[in-house]
């Protein structure tokens, strides 16, 4: 349940390309998990890193885990490393999807990388923000580096080719690694990344908007328009407060008058619809719309609404509680994507955009506030978008200059209005895979998937085999 806590609390900022341990999206989740039922072939090892790659005054270090398997690899297969992301590595991803089809494929050795702060992957023990100084893509992409560079002093893999595989944030390190260690890395499979960094990611709704569009039935749109206006309307009125209070089973105590409270109650019934879109299928979409019409729109995406008091039978829709019991806790590192969004890639999605349904309520403000109250009120507006220009400039945002890199987009995927959708240069392609939505390429691999997926998954295999010359190109 656990899993299901965290993942209702950030699928608001998050890009992560987890799985939900939640009945709808179990399809999802079987792909990775099931084929870890069998005798696992993987090791788990650990590898010393520096915990600051860039302060030659600073020598502390910390092991990072991270999973290796072997049993597919014959002389002369390439190195297939699977980067992680913001999440626990789960060793799932050594059993099948993009990096185990590709390694069965080309006699590959697998790695998976877990990154620092996530899993177990943990650096410090944590005693406060200070701690967070060390979390960031740069360090991260350092961190792989040095995995690699480990890997290949094993004679074996000394002259192999080197592959990065990575999904959302990991699919932007997955381009940035080719960027920053070309020498290091051959080719890289860039999945549904948001390689731009963008304070005001009003884009995210939209794209939920046109997907709805896209794939609900006549009038969804404008049903859910109708139930987020009746909730604006009850927040006008004491009356109509405690009206909504009764039905959406909000805590006596939640004083809904407050307006990061108000927009925390936008933001966690706009999520409902934000999961669906970034997780679900096209035939998601349009049961939600079916039922919508039966039942009123009616959450039925998580069956706990509560995520920061567990022990709670209401939905405590109280921001500064929600920071203080969950963001702020002491003995544990749950803000670390916060932190990421706050010093690195904002992906702050507001309701700014009026071509969507869920009235104006979600403020760009609020992240900031989210941000401020977390880590402190230096993590303000300037603070945020000078990291965010830092990241743009360091990455080169949407035209990175960079060759042997395919970077895929799921045409259902919010995410992709961040992404890179044109080709950045004949070897530098992109490919969109209509209907389909986050991170869908990495597991994909079951029989029954989409005929377009299935097509794109051909492609980026055949590139990457081209670009580090196996099968049919030597
Ligand atoms: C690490 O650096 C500190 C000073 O910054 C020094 O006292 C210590 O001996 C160093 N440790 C190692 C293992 O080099
Ligand atoms: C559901 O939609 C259909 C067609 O749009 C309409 O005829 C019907 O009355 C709707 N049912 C409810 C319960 O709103
Ligand atoms: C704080 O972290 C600890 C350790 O991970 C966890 O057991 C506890 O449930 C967390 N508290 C909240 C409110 O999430
Ligand atoms: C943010 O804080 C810094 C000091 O930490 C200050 O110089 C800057 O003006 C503040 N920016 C805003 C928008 O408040
Ligand atoms: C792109 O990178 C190549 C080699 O890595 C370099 O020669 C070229 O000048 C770069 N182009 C731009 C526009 O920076």
């Amino acid at each position: 349940m656990l899993l299901l806590h965290i993942f209702k609390l950030l699928i608001f900022t998050h890009p992560i390309c987890g799985f939900v341990f939640n009945g709808r999206f179990r399809h999802l989740v079987k792909e990775v998990t099931s084929v870890l039922l069998g005798t696992p072939t993987h090791e788990t090892r650990w590898l010393e890193q520096k915990l600051d790659h860039f302060d030659e005054k600073e020598n502390r270090t910390w092991n990072m885990r991270y999973f290796k398997r072997n049993d597919l690899w014959r002389p002369n297969g390439p190195v297939i490393l699977f980067i992680g992301g913001e999440s626990e590595t789960s060793p799932g991803f050594l059993y099948g999807g993009m990096a185990y089809e590709l390694a069965k494929e080309t006699n590959g050795v697998i790695f998976a990388s877990e990154h620092r702060y996530y899993g177990k992957s943990v650096p410090l023990k944590f005693t406060g923000v200070d701690d967070f100084k060390y979390l960031s893509a740069k360090q991260s992409l350092a961190d792989n580096a040095h995995l690699i560079r480990t890997i290949k002093l094993n004679p074996l893999f000394s002259k192999a080719k080197v592959v990065v595989i990575g999904g959302s944030y990991a699919g932007n390190l997955a381009a940035w690694m080719r960027l920053l260690y070309p020498e290091l890395v051959d080719a890289a499979v860039a999945s549904s990344g948001p390689v731009l960094a963008k304070k005001d990611f009003y884009e995210y709704l939209e794209k939920v908007n046109d997907v709805y569009e896209q794939y609900g039935t006549n009038n969804c749109l404008s049903r859910i328009n109708d139930n987020f206006k009746r909730y604006e309307t009850l927040f006008e009125t004491e009356h109509g407060i405690e009206n909504l209070k009764k039905e959406e089973n909000i805590c006596p105590e939640s004083d809904m008058s407050v307006p990061e409270n108000k927009q925390l109650f936008f933001l966690s019934k706009a999520s409902d619809f934000m999961g669906r879109v970034q997780y679900g299928r096209a035939i998601d979409i349009k049961n939600n719309c079916e039922k919508m019409n039966e039942t009123k729109e009616k959450s039925e995406l998580f069956d706990e609404p509560n995520f920061w008091r567990e022990e709670s039978k209401c939905n405590d829709y109280d921001f500064n509680r929600m920071v203080d019991n969950y963001y702020k806790n002491k003995s544990d590192w749950t803000a670390c994507w916060t932190y990421q969004t706050c010093t690195e890639f904002g992906y702050f999605q507001s309701s700014t955009s009026n071509k969507q349904p869920f009235t104006n309520n979600i403020p760009v403000d609020f992240f900031v506030k989210l941000c401020m109250k977390t880590f402190g009120s230096e993590f303000n507006d300037t603070r945020i978008e000078n990291g965010i220009d830092r990241v743009n400039a360091m990455y080169e945002g949407l035209h990175p200059n960079v060759t042997k890199v395919v970077f895929v987009n799921g045409d259902m995927d919010p995410w992709s209005r961040l992404g890179i959708l044109e080709d950045v240069s004949y070897d530098a392609p992109a490919i969109i895979i209509p209907r389909a939505s986050h991170c869908r390429d990495l597991v994909a691999n079951y029989k029954d998937s989409e005929d377009e997926l299935k097509e794109a998954i051909k492609h980026i295999k055949y590139l990457i085999k081209k670009w580090i010359g196996v099968g049919e190109f030597i």
